[in-house]
Order: structure tokens, then C-alpha cells, then sequence
């Protein structure tokens, strides 16, 4: 029974805090910065998804399927998880690749600021 009791205030000890923290990470989510997420987008993404962000980049417009139109109504209904699940992981088959790892998490979350402010 002390066992049990233990591993309960353990638990809360450790479990509590790490879903605290994590709910700060979402939280630090929503407020990536556009203005910083334009020079990612310029150097990372720009190409395929073109300055306005209307999937005509140079390179976009060549591939098939081409890059995402983020002012198309498809793309606007998106929620802010699905757009970030497909920058983080891309979308195979396609040319949009994964860009965690390759981006700091600051620099995901400023790049979707950034594509979310192209959609208007
Ligand atoms: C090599 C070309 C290429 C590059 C570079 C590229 N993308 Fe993409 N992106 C695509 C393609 C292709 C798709 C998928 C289009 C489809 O599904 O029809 C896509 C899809 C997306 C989507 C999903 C949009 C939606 O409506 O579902 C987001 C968001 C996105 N890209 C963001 C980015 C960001 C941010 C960068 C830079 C960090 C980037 N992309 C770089 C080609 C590219």
C-alpha cells in the first residue's frame, strides 16, 4: 500500500510538471513570429511556394503536384496542427519534405506564422 501511495505522489511529482511544460510548448506555438518566419520562407520555401505564397515559385510551378496554394480555399480550412504536421513531417509522395531537424522548432513555428499570414 506505501508502495502504491508512493509511486502516485512520484508520479504526480513527475508527470504533472513535463504536461505543464508541454502545454507551454503549445502555447509558445501560436505565437510563432511572422516577421522572423519571412526570412525562413524566403530562404526554405519561397522557391516552390512563391513570394505570395500561391505555390508559383520557380520550382513549385515545374513539380507535380505542384507546391500548395496557400490563399486556395482548400488550403485555408487547414487547422494550424495540419499545416504544422506537414511542415514538420512533409507529405510523401510529394515534394514537400519534412523540414524538422532541418529548421530549430523556433523557426517552424515563425515559418508557420509566416504562411498563415501569406493566406489572406
Ligand atoms: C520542393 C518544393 C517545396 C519546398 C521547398 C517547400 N514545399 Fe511546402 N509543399 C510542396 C508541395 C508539393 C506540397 C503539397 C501539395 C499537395 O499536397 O498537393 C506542399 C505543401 C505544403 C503545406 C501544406 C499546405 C496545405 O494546404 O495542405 C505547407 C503548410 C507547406 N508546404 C509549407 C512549406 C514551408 C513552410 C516550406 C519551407 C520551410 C515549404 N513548404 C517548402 C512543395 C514544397
Amino acid at each position: 500500500m506505501k508502495q502504491v501511495l508512493a509511486g502516485v505522489v512520484i508520479a504526480a511529482f513527475v508527470i504533472l510538471p513535463w504536461r505543464t511544460g508541454m502545454g507551454n510548448t503549445v502555447a509558445h506555438a501560436a505565437g510563432g513570429d511572422a516577421r522572423k518566419g519571412k526570412a525562413v520562407y524566403e530562404k526554405s520555401c519561397v522557391l516552390c511556394h512563391g513570394p505570395q505564397g500561391r505555390g508559383d515559385g520557380p520550382v513549385g510551378k515545374t513539380i507535380n503536384p505542384p507546391a500548395a496554394d496557400f490563399t486556395s480555399a482548400a488550403s485555408k480550412k487547414k487547422t494550424d496542427a495540419e499545416l504544422l504536421a506537414t511542415i514538420e513531417t512533409g507529405r510523401p509522395p510529394t515534394a514537400m519534405v519534412g523540414w524538422k531537424g532541418q529548421l530549430s522548432e523556433a523557426e517552424i513555428q515563425d515559418v508557420l506564422a509566416y504562411v498563415k499570414s501569406l493566406r489572406q
